[in-house]
């Protein structure tokens, strides 16, 4: 079964408004391609001025992060009737920065990825191992464990659209990249394990990316393999790189 290539970059917490804009634009001719979804995961405060320079163009728009709540006392947060009215599509959960750095468990990125798809946004959400349980050859069980975990209650027709970036930690923003070979026998796993949760035609839908430390030079022997549809990317989605990738 084909599965439409999805590459997406994400942002984290870079770019202002203003350079927010002049990246669209310089992008905007990189990225084109029409057998691709290109997807600019941005910052909350970027998001409204970049679906307005992305405007007739072949990119969506996703957010980061969000809360569960539609509205009400939660300072700091961002709901996803916001994110909707503002032109956002998709919507980054469960990265491992958001679970190391800010404390979310698999309990809440449940909860997000329930909310997502009740509100119309599709998730990518993310899973990988820490290199501690890469080196103790552990890594497929925490995997497992994750995916479970955060698909709790979710039906087959919604995994159907999901996307799911599995990103090594140990290869994120630190310039090794897993091979094409490891990176490989994750995402295949992974849909192995969306078989045995639902079924085998809502395992050959779900699209799997990989991400860490993905740019211009691996991306197409990454790109190539038979269970990886694409890219979740990080520092290479805020250059001119970009476009290479999407064209890999
Ligand atoms: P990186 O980040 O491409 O900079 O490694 C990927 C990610 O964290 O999504």
């Amino acid at each position: 079964m084909a599965r439409r290539r999805i590459i997406a970059g994400n942002w984290k917490m870079n770019k202002t408004p203003s350079e927010a804009v002049a990246l669209c634009n310089e992008l905007k001719d990189l990225v084109k391609n029409d057998a691709v979804d290109v997807v600019y995961c941005v910052p909350a405060i970027d998001i409204v001025p970049v679906a307005e320079a992305v405007k007739g163009t072949n990119v969506h728009v996703g957010a980061e992060n969000f809360y569960i709540e539609d509205k009400g006392a939660f300072t700091g947060e961002i709901s996803a009737p916001m994110l909707k009215e503002a032109g956002v599509e998709y919507v980054i959960i469960g990265h491992s920065e958001r679970r190391d750095i800010f404390g979310e468990n698999d309990i809440l990125i449940n909860q997000k990825v329930k909310k997502a798809f009740a509100s119309g946004l599709t998730p990518i959400m993310c899973c990988g191992e820490s290199l501690a349980l890469r080196k103790a050859g552990t890594y497929k069980e925490w995997i497992a464990r994750q995916i479970k975990w955060d698909l709790t209650d979710i039906t087959a027709d919604q995994v159907k659209t999901l996307v799911i970036a599995y990103e090594p930690i140990w290869a994120i923003g630190t310039g090794e990249t897993a091979t094409a070979d490891q990176a490989e026998e994750v995402c295949k796993m992974i849909r192995e394990i969306i078989a045995d949760l639902y079924d085998q035609a809502t395992a050959d839908a779900v699209r799997i990316q990989y991400g860490g430390s993905m740019n211009a030079a691996n991306a197409a022997e990454l790109l190539s393999k038979p269970n990886i549809d694409g890219g979740l990317i990080g520092g290479a989605s805020l250059k001119a790189d970009f476009g290479q990738i999407v064209n890999a």
